[in-house]
């Protein structure tokens, strides 16, 4: 049977490289993104991709993203642990009960496996490192106990309803097309980010916090090893590179490949965050046959060369060509805007996926999702 990729928060950063990678194989994707982080530009080398604008909780939302859908790929989910602080309901609705809701529907659609991006978070403090997945989860934040919850699901779903899951515990992922950008950005894009703008960079803490950076590529790698392999049905991976830099690290490698001089401004620990974290990577090479291609440094070398190549590019604010979009936001549908769908770079407003198709048949594209 002829597989149809659906990647959950395909709009964003590692969703992305995930649908890219998929459509750079040959095969179909769609994308179900609400864009509260996602953006069109992420999705500009993605032709063919067929992206719904839609929130996960929405129920009717996720049914129709889910017709005709063999395989997902579950990235969406608000991050951010200090996000999570200062909101923990956008937190929690949204990786919880979409993740539920989406569980549920893929399992009366027949879906044959949801690999589920799961989190390091959910170790929080507990004591032991490198961390196993034998180690009870602490989770620190309403983001961790999201991520908890996410893959506890997952877990309750393969094991009560037979619907084939595996969670992936990324483990601090960098590379391009991360957002700089928001208040609660990632520290290496906003660190890249400020020395190219010849700002100081802030650290929370005395910087000698550690993490098992992760460059993006090794994370779509997992996520196709864990789709792919026959094993680990309802169970849990770390994905990382079983390496551990601290924030001083991370600004000495940053120094070495951009060349200029960086200036810090140290300000006090923020709660919520984990004081070190380095993956032990044995079960997923055991069970899954994943290996890491790209380690620390030279994963911060094509990121710094990504930010520098990007710098002058302008944001796209609508859909790139070659993509069809559709938004299942419960807006009013105009007859109008749906009887001219085809492949348009204008952002399209649909009432249902079923009168996406029906119009499509009337008016067949070559690039189809
Ligand atoms: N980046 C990391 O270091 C890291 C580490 C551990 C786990 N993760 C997990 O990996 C996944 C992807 O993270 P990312 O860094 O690419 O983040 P991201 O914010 O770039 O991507 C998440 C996407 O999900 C979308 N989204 C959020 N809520 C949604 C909703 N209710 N309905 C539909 N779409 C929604 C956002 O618009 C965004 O495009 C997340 O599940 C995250 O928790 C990321």
């Amino acid at each position: 049977m002829a597989r149809h990729y659906l990647v959950t928060g395909g709009a964003g950063f590692i969703g992305s490289h995930i649908a890219k990678h998929l459509l750079s194989q040959g095969e179909k994707v769609r994308v179900l993104d609400n864009f509260s982080n996602g953006k069109w530009s992420n999705l500009k080398d993605a032709p063919g991709a067929h992206v719904v604008e839609g929130d996960l909780r929405n129920r009717e939302t996720v049914r129709e993203s889910l017709d005709g859908i063999t395989h997902v790929f579950h990235q969406a989910a608000v991050g951010s642990v200090p996000r999570s602080l200062t909101d923990p309901f956008e937190t929690m609705t949204s990786n919880v009960d979409g993740t539920l809701n989406l569980l549920w529907h893929a399992k009366d659609n027949g879906v044959k496996r949801v690999v589920i991006a799961g989190s390091s978070s959910v170790y929080g403090d507990t004591p032991g490192m490198p961390r196993v997945e034998t180690l009870p989860p602490s989770p620190l934040s309403p983001y961790a106990l999201s991520k908890l919850n996410q893959e506890l699901l997952g877990k309750i779903a393969t094991r009560l309803y037979g619907l084939d899951t595996v969670t992936l515990r990324y483990f601090n992922v960098f590379g391009p097309f991360q957002d700089p950008g928001s208040e609660y950005a990632a520290v290496i894009p906003k660190f890249i980010q400020a020395i190219m703008d010849g700002r100081p960079i802030t650290i929370f803490g005395s910087g000698l916090q550690s993490r098992d950076f992760t460059y993006v590529e090794n994370v779509v790698e997992a996520n196709i090893r864990a789709m792919e392999s026959e094993k680990g049905g309802g169970e849990f991976f770390n994905v990382g590179c079983g390496e551990k830099y601290s924030l001083l690290d991370l600004v000495d490698g940053l120094q070495r490949t951009m060349k200029r001089e960086i200036s810090i401004k140290f300000k006090k620990f923020r709660p919520g965050d984990p004081f070190e974290s380095q993956a032990d990577i044995s079960k997923a090479r055991k069970v899954l046959g994943f290996e890491p291609k790209v380690y620390f440094e030279e994963g911060l070398r094509r990121t710094v060369e990504w930010f520098s190549e990007t710098k002058n590019s302008p944001e796209l604010s609508s859909v790139p060509q070659n993509i069809h979009s559709q938004s299942l936001s419960g807006l009013a549908t105009k007859k109008s805007d749906v009887s001219s769908l085809s492949c348009r770079p204008e952002r399209r407003t649909m009432g249902s996926l079923s009168y996406f198709k029906k119009e499509r048949r009337k008016h067949p594209s070559p690039i189809q999702g």
